[in-house]
């Protein structure tokens, strides 16, 4: 992960430079830091903790200069300290990096052997020597070109240099990086997102390009030092979504925002006329797909997960659900007529891109469901569908969960509608209940008091376990994610009728047990399982819509009501109240809520 910025202007630079990093904070967040070229040399200024600290750490020393590099970072090699930040300068060069050199400590014997002394312990400052020392016998281009060469493993850099000090250099193997342009100023970001509010104009490096930015212009070289052309893109998001408006926090924001996102995305998506789903120009004919697979990372995981119950409900399709980073390294064999759907929120997701490059490669047909539709992963595949929630910052993923199964459904639906096997009273009845989601959800985002007053009971738990069945076996994974996250307390999402064979063994006197019951064709079951729970002392939270009572209700300990739905659609519900759970207990421990410890929102390192 890791977020870089650079700017070459006409004017002094430092504080756009700030602005820029803090927007980067969701990339990383463990330390930070700035150099420019100020009078001649290099000033390298940087500190761990957040870019807050840099800005009090700046204003004692009145930088300025009109060419700069930023970085915020999420450590991987190093602790995360001051020596370890970015950028790391020698007397000649200044580098950012996001990424991980593999080859490094191999490298860095050769260069300790040469005289190089390092103060750090990461990867990147072998790229910072290496460069120094090619300096010596070439210009700044060639210099580069020839440390690319030598490095193993994914980066984006940004390089700025003590005697060509008008111009930064960028430079991209794996890892995203974009420019950005406006008048007599050029920008370089690990995303469009950190060049947003300063530019709407674009292009984006490929694998082996390299750019060289002047305040004026922007030369972009493939691999092989070819000069080359690169498309200008139009950024598109709104600047109102980058901030938390009334809202202590944009997680609380993001959550609140969820009836809204859920409209607006069904308002892309369907012809309300018609009462038809509006997706077309599928990579395989839907009624050719053999099977289907699903690959993602973190909640968009178990967003894949919640998609396969609806495939096989709706479908006759084969469908497998793989974690990114395990779907990487498999020895997987792509077939003729398999269609691949990778789901992101950022669309820059290092293992769910190197899926996708993977899948590529092998001739698949791919489709990518992401929010940021200007990511590497809506460039590099075959069908875009946009889950239009607006940019979210909190770490924490909710409002693009809500927007992930959303266009799953819509997507999964039309492609059973097209392969006649979803009955047409059924196709026209869960589009109905679809658009009466968002009121429901509201309801519960109403009720959202006692759920705060419930949180007060985890504070000091010493770990919870979230239980489903079906649709809801998912959504207990995503809401036991959600409370280890934001908590830093242990809990296990598991399927219900697992419990059986081994957790139940974990089960003590006064342990929160969350269930989410529904009432669908597992819902007895579930119930059952509950039951097991509570006769080992389990305290039960039973999140359901069932209307009657049960039988046993004095021994469930507390229950989150939710408004009856259609049986299908119960995860657009059951998924608000332990996004709230989550977001209350961590608040009352006093938890960084936008920035949980050790995470990152983007993560661009495998
Ligand atoms: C990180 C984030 C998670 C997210 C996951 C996948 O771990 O903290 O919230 O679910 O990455 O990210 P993506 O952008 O691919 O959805």
């Amino acid at each position: 992960m890791c977020g870089i910025i650079g700017i070459a202007s006409f004017k002094d630079i430092s504080k756009e430079i700030l602005a820029s990093l803090k927007k980067l904070e969701y990339r990383g967040y463990d330390s930070a830091g700035i150099s420019t070229i100020n009078n001649g040399e290099i000033v390298e200024n940087k500190c761990a903790g957040k870019v807050s600290d840099l800005e009090k750490l700046i204003k004692k020393t009145s930088l300025s200069g009109n060419i700069g590099i930023g970085h915020v970072r999420w450590a991987t090699h190093g602790a995360p300290n001051q020596i370890n930040a970015h950028p790391h300068s020698s007397d000649e060069v200044s580098v950012v990096h996001n990424g991980i050199i593999e080859n490094s400590s191999i490298i860095k014997k050769e260069l300790v052997e040469k005289g190089h002394v390092f103060k750090s312990q990461t990867d990147t400052e072998v790229i910072t020597h290496l460069i120094t020392e090619n300096l010596k016998k070439m210009n700044y281009l060639d210099s580069v070109f020839e440390t690319l060469k030598k490095l193993e493993g994914s980066f984006a850099l940004g390089i700025i240099f003590k005697k060509f000090n008008n111009l930064i250099v960028g430079a991209r193997r794996g890892s995203p990086l974009a420019v950005g342009y406006a008048d007599k100023e050029k920008y370089l970001g690990s995303d469009s997102y950190a060049l947003n509010s300063m530019t709407k104009e674009v292009s984006y490096l490929d694998d082996g390009d390299i750019c060289v930015l002047t305040k004026d212009k922007i030369d972009f070289f493939d691999k092989n030092k070819k000069k080359i052309e690169k498309k200008v893109h139009k950024l598109t998001q709104e600047k109102e979504s980058y901030s938390k408006g009334n809202f202590k926090d944009f997680m609380s924001k993001e959550i609140s925002e969820q009836p809204e996102v859920i409209k607006k995305c069904i308002n892309e998506y369907l012809d309300k006329i018609r009462k038809e789903i509006n997706i077309v120009n599928f990579p395989i004919d839907p009624k050719k797909i053999s099977k289907v697979n699903l690959i993602a990372c973190g909640t968009a995981y178990h967003a894949c997960i919640v998609g396969k119950y609806w495939f096989e409900e709706f479908t006759n399709i084969d469908v497998n659900v793989d974690v990114a980073s395990e779907f990487r390294y498999r020895n997987n064999k792509i077939k003729e007529n398999e269609l691949y759907i990778f789901v992101s929120q950022s669309g820059e997701t290092a293992d769910t891109i190197a899926a996708l490059e993977f899948c590529k490669k092998e001739g698949a047909k791919t489709c990518a469901i992401v929010n940021v539709t200007e990511s590497s992963l809506s460039r590099l595949s075959d069908l875009v569908l946009p889950i239009h929630v607006g940019a979210e910052i909190g770490v924490a993923s909710t409002k693009a969960f809500t927007g992930q199964i959303l266009v799953l459904l819509l997507f999964i639906l039309k492609i059973a509608k097209i392969r006649n096997e979803i009955k047409a009273d059924e196709y026209s009845n869960i589009i109905k209940d679809l658009e009466n989601v968002h009121s429901h959800v509201t309801l519960i985002l109403n009720n959202k008091k006692s759920i705060e007053e419930l949180a007060e009971d985890f504070i000091n738990i010493k770990g919870s376990m979230f239980l489903g069945r079906g649709l809801s076996y998912p959504i207990a994974l995503e809401g036991a994610l959600k409370f280890k996250e934001l908590t830093y307390l242990h809990a296990e999402g598991y399927p219900a009728g697992e419990m059986k064979h081994g957790p139940l063994a974990l089960v003590e006197n006064g342990m929160p047990v969350i269930v989410i019951a529904p009432k669908d064709r597992f819902y007895d079951k579930t119930i059952s399982n509950m039951q097991e729970v509570i006769a080992r002392g389990g305290k039960i939270l039973l999140i359901s819509d069932h209307a009657e009572e049960i039988t046993t209700s004095e021994n469930v300990w507390s229950e989150i009501r939710l408004p009856q739905i259609h049986k299908f659609l119960s995860p657009f519900l059951s998924t608000i109240p332990l996004q709230l759970l989550a977001y209350y207990v961590a608040l009352k421990k006093g938890n960084d809520i936008d920035k949980p410890r050790n995470l990152a929102k983007s993560v661009t390192v495998e």
